[in-house]
C-alpha cells in the first residue's frame, strides 16, 4: 500500500485521537454500523483531500466500512496531524498522502497521488481535486461519477464554475446542508478560531478590541465566541443585510479603515481576497495581531506586508512579527493560513459529527444517482438532512415535539384565516 506520511512511529498517539473523537461522532457511528452491513459503497474509489484530522479518519474509516477503497491527501499544507496519518495507515490501512508543513510542490505531488489510484466519487475542502481534474488531469474526468464540497469557499468556486459552463461532473456541496454551516461553520469556526489563537498567542481576550472581518456564517460564530470571552468586537461588512445583523446582534459595524487603528485582533472570515489591505495595516496600532481563519490564506496581504516591513522575527511558534518603518509592529499567526487548523485541531468532533455525516450519505447518493444528475451543482436532499439532525438530537438525549393531526390540517389549509 502506497502512503507518504511523516512518520509511522506516531501512530499509537494518533489511534488514541481518532478513537476519542468517534466517541463524540454519534451520528457517523450510526452511518458507518449501516455501512459495515449493507456495504453501500463496495469496491468504489473514493479520493479525499480533506484536512488530515482525527474527526476525517473517522470519516475515512466509515468509507471504508462501506466498501470503499478511500484515499486521503491534505486540503491545507498545514492543518495535517501526523500521528493522525500515521495511524490511518497503520492501524486502519488507508492510504494517506500528507505530510504537515509540506511545501506547495509536495502538496500539489499528493494530490496527484491520490487522483492516480482513479477515483469514481472525490471529495474536496476547497475545490483542489476539482480543480484539478478540470485541468492538468482532466484525462481523468471522465471516471469521475461526482464529488463532494465540503467548504463555502469550494462551493463559490464550483458555481462559478457552472454558472461558466465549465462544470465537467456532477458535485454535492456538503455545506449548503442545514446540519452543515448552521453548526459547523458557525460553532466549529466559532470555537476552533478562539481556541487557534488562544493556542498561538496565549494573550487574555477580555477587554481587547478583535475586529472581526465578515459575518457569514463563521463570521457570527467567531464574533459571538470572542464577546463571550469578554473581547469588544467591531464587524467589518460589504452587504447590507448582514451588516443590520450584526448591529442588531449587538455589534458595532464600520469600515475596515475605520476599524483599523482601534482593533488588538484582525480576524479575517470571508472567503475573499485581501480583506486586510497595505492600508489597513498602515493605519494599525503597534503590536496589533492579524490572522486568518478562511479557506485560503490569501485574505490578509502578505505580499504587501513582506515587501513593506524592514524585518521578520518569529516571536512565538505560530506567530512572526513583521517591523514596519517607524518601528511598528504587525504580529501575524500562522503566515495567515487558516489560524483554527494551523495551530489548533480545527472544530471539535461532535460538529464534524454531522459535516461528515454529509459527507458520507454524499458519497452514497452519488453512487445511487449519479446517471440521473447533470453537470451542476447539487444540494443533498432535505430529507436526508433532517435525518442527520433526529439522530444528532437523539443522540444528545433531547426529545421533542410532534405536530397534531389537528395541527397538520391546519399548516396545510389555506382557507382558515381570521
Ligand atoms: N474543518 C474544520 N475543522 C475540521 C476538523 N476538525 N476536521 C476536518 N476538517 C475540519
Amino acid at each position: 500500500m502506497k502512503s507518504d506520511v511523516k512518520n509511522i512511529k506516531l501512530a499509537p498517539q494518533g489511534k488514541k485521537r481518532i478513537e476519542w473523537a468517534e466517541s463524540q461522532m454519534d451520528v457517523l457511528r450510526t452511518i458507518k454500523t449501516r455501512f459495515k452491513r449493507t456495504k453501500p459503497l463496495k469496491n468504489i474509489s473514493i479520493a479525499a483531500c480533506l484536512h488530515v484530522t482525527a474527526e476525517t479518519a473517522n470519516l475515512m474509516r466509515t468509507l471504508k466500512e462501506g466498501g470503499a477503497n478511500a484515499v486521503l491527501c491534505a486540503s491545507n499544507p498545514l492543518s495535517t496531524q501526523d500521528d493522525v496519518a500515521a495511524s490511518l495507515v497503520n492501524d486502519y490501512k488507508i492510504p494517506v498522502f500528507a505530510i504537515n508543513n509540506e511545501d506547495r510542490k509536495t502538496y500539489y505531488k499528493h494530490l496527484n497521488a491520490v487522483l492516480d489510484t482513479k477515483p469514481e466519487i472525490t471529495m474536496d475542502d476547497g475545490a483542489d481535486l476539482v480543480a484539478l481534474l478540470h485541468s492538468k488531469r482532466k484525462n481523468l474526468a471522465e471516471n469521475i461519477w461526482g464529488s463532494t464540497e465540503e467548504t463555502t469557499t469550494g462551493v463559490v468556486r464550483l458555481e462559478s464554475m457552472e454558472k461558466a459552463g465549465k462544470l465537467i461532473f456532477p458535485v454535492i456541496a456538503v455545506n449548503e446542508s442545514k446540519t452543515k454551516h448552521f453548526f459547523d461553520n458557525r460553532y466549529g469556526t466559532g470555537q476552533s478560531t478562539v481556541d487557534g489563537i488562544v493556542r498561538a498567542t496565549n494573550v487574555l481576550l477580555a477587554g481587547k478590541t478583535i475586529v472581526v472581518v465578515g459575518y457569514g456564517w463563521c463570521g457570527r460564530g467567531f464574533a459571538t465566541k470572542a464577546r463571550g470571552m469578554g473581547a469588544h468586537v467591531i464587524v467589518t461588512e460589504v452587504d447590507a443585510i448582514k451588516s443590520i445583523e450584526a448591529v442588531l446582534d449587538g455589534f458595532q459595524v464600520m469600515p475596515m479603515m475605520d476599524a483599523a487603528p482601534l482593533g488588538d485582533f484582525f480576524v479575517t472570515l470571508t472567503g475573499d481576497l485581501n480583506v486586510v489591505d497595505g492600508p489597513h495595516m498602515k493605519k494599525m496600532k503597534d503590536g496589533a495581531i492579524v490572522c486568518n481563519s478562511g479557506h485560503f490564506d490569501n485574505e490578509i496581504n502578505m505580499k504587501w506586508l513582506r515587501k513593506n516591513s524592514i524585518k521578520k522575527r518569529e516571536v512565538r511558534d505560530f506567530v512572526m512579527e513583521y517591523t514596519m518603518p517607524g518601528n511598528k509592529h504587525i504580529r501575524v499567526l500562522a503566515e495567515g493560513r487558516l489560524i483554527n487548523l494551523a495551530s489548533a485541531e480545527g472544530h471539535p468532533p461532535s460538529v464534524m459529527d454531522m459535516s461528515f455525516a454529509n459527507q458520507a450519505l454524499a458519497a452514497e447518493y452519488v453512487k445511487k444517482n449519479h446517471k440521473k444528475m447533470e453537470n451542476k451543482v447539487y444540494v443533498l436532499p432535505e430529507k436526508l438532512d433532517n435525518m442527520i439532525a433526529e439522530i444528532k438530537l437523539d443522540s444528545m438525549g433531547i426529545k421533542i415535539d410532534t405536530l397534531t393531526p389537528e395541527q397538520v390540517e391546519y399548516l396545510a389549509s389555506w382557507q382558515l384565516g381570521t
